[in-house]
């Protein structure tokens, strides 16, 4: 993990502000910049929204994963005037007409539990009873405000919904999840090679090679 930053080493880099409370998304990219190497590390100083100050809940009921990521960068960008980068993310089930999608993180809201992954994924099972098809898909979408434009990077993982709960690793649906090609749940896997395979991974590293080439 990088080492605390001296005020002099801060000095050079160019302020980027995750739109992010999430100590460990926060991590996660501050880890694949490292491991872009010293120099494109060295670029970029990754602020998180408690870092600026901004305690406020962004709404996230647009009716896409790029429209929620989109509405949380601009938000700080505008409010705060610095550089800014917002991911969103979600599961899609293809024989449920790609729901929950943006609804992922309240799919068992209706039945009283908002943000609650067991409900959630109880849910998930309950509406799959008969269906035989299973293919999902998990995607995130981060959109990068930076210099004046704008980039969107997306990250899909294929795979299919299990029939009951497996592992206890992980977070959401994980333990739903088997991905294409594994013999596993995302639940099951470490999380290094969760994020090897990752919606959320794959998308990191194209904002991070942006990055690198920018
Ligand atoms: P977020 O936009 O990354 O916060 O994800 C929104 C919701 O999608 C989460 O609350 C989870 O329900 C679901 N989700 C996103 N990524 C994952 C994942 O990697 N594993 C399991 N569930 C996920």
């Amino acid at each position: 993990m990088r080492p605390h930053l001296t005020q002099d080493e801060k000095k050079g880099m160019k302020k980027l502000v995750f739109a992010t409370n999430n100590s460990h998304k926060l991590e996660e990219v501050r880890a694949m910049l490292e491991e872009a190497g010293p120099e494109v590390a060295s670029r970029y100083e990754i602020l998180s929204l408690s870092d600026i100050g901004c305690d406020v809940d962004i709404p996230e009921n647009g009716l896409t994963f790029a429209d929620n990521a989109l509405r949380k960068a601009e938000y700080v960008k505008v409010h705060y005037n610095i550089d800014c980068f917002a991911d969103d993310s979600g599961l899609e089930v293809r024989a449920l007409g790609m729901e929950p999608g943006v609804r992922s993180a309240r799919y068992a809201s209706e039945e009283g539990f908002d943000h609650n992954n067991e409900a959630n994924t109880e849910k998930l099972l309950r509406n799959m009873e008969h269906v035989k098809e299973r293919q999902a898909q998990f995607r995130t979408v981060i959109v990068l405000l930076m210099d004046g434009f704008k980039e969107e990077f997306e990250g899909i993982c294929r795979g299919e919904i299990t029939r009951k709960p497996i592992g206890n690793k992980g977070f959401g649906y994980d333990p739903v999840f088997m991905p294409e090609g594994h013999t596993v749940t995302f639940a099951e896997m470490a999380m290094e090679d969760k994020n090897a395979i990752s919606h959320r991974g794959k998308a990191v590293r194209q904002l991070v090679n942006f990055l690198t080439s920018h």
